[in-house]
Order: structure tokens, then sequence, then C-alpha cells
């Protein structure tokens, strides 16, 4: 007989068929979509499956402790919600209902400046909870100075510079169901924040973009003097742009190809962690996400030198399937199964997964 719980939110493995049943087309098409033929999503995802995990039995650990630090901030789990815009197109709760969630779960977020609510009013909702903002470079630095400077003052922890999209990618999926970024879509940071649209002028074989693309890694150094928050770069998939991003003095770096939804035919994440771990050194921090599902993919991660992953759509499922209350149930079954994955490994925390952990899967 399912219990209470089990019988309002669906176990991890229906949560996105059943997601798919609570929002329209149009936003499962943004939710769900990735650029040009799909094939880094689907990457992403099949990736971890080269992996396969080796369990040490009669260890005599009969508990876990998942908590660890994130930039020295203490968390309950090496898990993160990525930054995703515009949650409240996938349900009226929209960012409030993820910050609440992961307040009372001990639980980093990332919000975007593309959230549909102001970074002030999600600061409010997540309390003391950990919480990152995400930057997307705005056409005048003044104004990506100032979201800097207000995501300090309402007690963000770090700035997430988004570094994968100086322009929107091709999205066939999202522009076939009619989802388009283009303004049309309601944000809460002010008239004056606009997304990351595809704008490019054609002017002959020429493509021009907005003022924006023309940064390059300085912009990292003129962050840092915007606020006194560090700066994590997320978009990263060579070790070169590693080793570049630490020399301009990242805090952290995010292993991400925007979940396939910028450049199609970029390897998965997972695939490329490690030479990225190797080249950041061990005073960077290197997260990854894309495609994390399950707590052996967290496993996964983890032992191939990532301090935490994030995780994407699958909280966009949870929103859309019961709202605020629904991620916060997410987050207790996902936490829940990397508890139990670590048991049946037989490893006693996050900092005991290391390399020993894993063998090819020979597939
Ligand atoms: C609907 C949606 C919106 C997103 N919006 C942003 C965004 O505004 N800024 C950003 O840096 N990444 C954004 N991302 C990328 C995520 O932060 C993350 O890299 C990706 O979703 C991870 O892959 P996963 O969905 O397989 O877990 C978005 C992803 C999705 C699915």
């Amino acid at each position: 007989v399912a219990d209470e719980k089990s019988a309002e939110f669906p176990s991890l493995t229906d949560l996105e068929s059943v997601a798919a049943t609570r929002v329209s087309e149009r936003v499962w098409a943004y939710i769900q979509g990735g650029s040009g033929d799909e094939r880094t999503l689907r990457a992403n995802v099949e990736a971890f499956r080269r992996w396969a995990v080796r369990p040490r039995t009669l260890t005599g650990i009969s508990s876990v402790d998942l908590g660890t630090t994130i930039l020295g901030r203490p968390v309950s789990a090496p898990v993160f919600v990525s930054p995703m815009a515009y949650q409240a197109e996938v349900h009226p709760d929209g960012e409030l209902g993820v910050a609440r969630a992961a307040r009372d779960h001990g639980w980093l977020a990332a919000f975007g400046t593309l959230s549909s609510l102001s970074l002030e009013q999600i600061a409010k909702a997540s309390g003391l909870g950990p919480r990152w903002f995400q930057l997307y470079l705005q056409p005048d630095w003044e104004v990506s100075r100032r979201l800097a400077e207000r995501a300090e003052r309402a007690g963000f922890s770090a700035i997430v510079l988004t570094v994968d999209f100086p322009v929107l990618a091709i999205r066939d999926r999202q522009a076939r169901a009619g989802f388009a970024i283009d303004g049309s879509v309601p944000i809460g940071n002010g008239a004056d924040v606009v997304p990351p649209a595809r704008e490019a002028a054609r002017d002959g074989s020429t493509y021009r973009l907005r003022p924006e693309a023309e940064t390059t890694w300085e912009v990292v150094e003129r962050l840092k003097a915007a606020s006194h928050l560090p700066v994590v770069v997320k978009g990263i998939l060579t070790p070169e742009d590693a080793r570049t991003a630490v020399q301009h003095g990242a805090a952290g770096i995010v292993v991400s190809n925007h979940g396939g939804r910028q450049l199609d035919g970029t390897p998965a994440t997972i695939a490329v962690l490690p030479e990225i771990v190797e080249a950041a050194g061990p005073r960077t921090e290197v997260y990854l996400d894309g495609g994390v599902r399950r707590g052996t993919d967290i496993l996964i991660a983890l032992a191939l030198g990532a301090r935490a992953v994030g995780v994407g759509r699958p909280i966009l499922w949870a929103l859309a399937t019961g709202g605020g209350p629904g991620v916060g149930r997410y987050m207790e079954r996902l936490s829940d199964e990397l508890a139990t994955c670590l048991l049946l490994a037989g490893r006693a925390s996050p900092t005991e997964v290391n390399r020993s952990l894993l063998r090819a899967a020979g597939l």
C-alpha cells in the first residue's frame, strides 16, 4: 500500500512522465528541449552508463553523513539546484517554491538573471538558505555590475557567470512549440535586464552579436571588483578554459554544456570532468551538471573529482508536479537515494568517495 507521500509524489523513476502531463506542450518543450539534434542532451545522460561502481562489503558502516561544504559553506548534500530561467512558467510557485524547498532541506540553490521574480524576492523566500546568483552579462556593463551588487546585498554568496551563451543556440523543439526567448516572457529583475536572445544581425556572411559577446576573460576580475563575492564560472568544457578561469581568479568551475541547450556536439560533462579537475588544480572547486538523475550518477561524479553536482530539469519536473512542496519531496528522495547508494557502496560520506569506487562499465 502506497503511503500518502508516494501517492502524491511519484518515484524518481516516474517524475519525468508525470511532469509531462502537468504543463502545456509549449512549456514542456522549453524544459526538455536541447539544441541541434540534441546529441549532447542525450550524451549527458548516457555517458554515466560508461562507469560501474565497485562496492565494498562488510565495512561496518551503518550511518552516512551527506553534509559537505561548497566554497566553505555547509550544505546538507553535495547536490545543488542549477540556475534555470522563467520558473513561474512551470508552476505559479516559481522560484519562491524552489527557494523555500532548498532552505528547508539545506540545499544550495542557484537563481538566474532571468528569474520570473526579483532576486530580492527570492532571497526573502530562501531566508538563511545558501544561494548563488547566476549572471548573464548584459549589453550594458553597468546593468551587470548593478545585478552583482544587488545579489551581494540580498545575501547571495557567489556570482555564477555563465560563459557558454554568446548567442542563443538554435533550439528547434522550443521554436516549434512557440516558446521564444525574446523578451516576451516576463522576468523579475527589472526592465533594464534583457535575455541573451538570438539577435545576431546577419550582414552577408557576418553575424554581429550584442556587445557582451565581445567580453574576454578580464571580465572575471571586473566582476570580482564589482562585489565581494567569489565568482564561479559555469559552462567550461576544456582544460584550457579551466586553467584560464583559475588564472583569472575563479573560485569555482561548473563543468556544464547547459544541459545540451547550447552548442550541440559538445561532450557529455561526465566525460570531460576528470581532465578539468586535473587542470583546475587542488585549490579550485569543480562542480558538474548535465544528466544527473540518480544517486549512482552523483557517486560517479564525486568519484571523478566533482565537489558537488547540479541538477536542472528534475527540479522543474518536481516543480511542475507538486509546486514548491514537490521540489522539497524531490530533494528528500534524491538525498535518500544518495545516502542509500553510499551505504551500499560501503562509503560513509561523500568525502570517502574517490576513483577507487569506479571501473569502466565495459559496455
Ligand atoms: C529550462 C531550463 C532553463 C535554463 N536556464 C538557465 C539559465 O538561465 N542560466 C544558466 O546558466 N543555465 C540555465 N540552464 C542550464 C542549467 O543551469 C543546467 O546547466 C542544466 O539544466 C543541467 O542539465 P540537466 O537539466 O540535465 O540537469 C537551464 C536549463 C533548463 C533545462
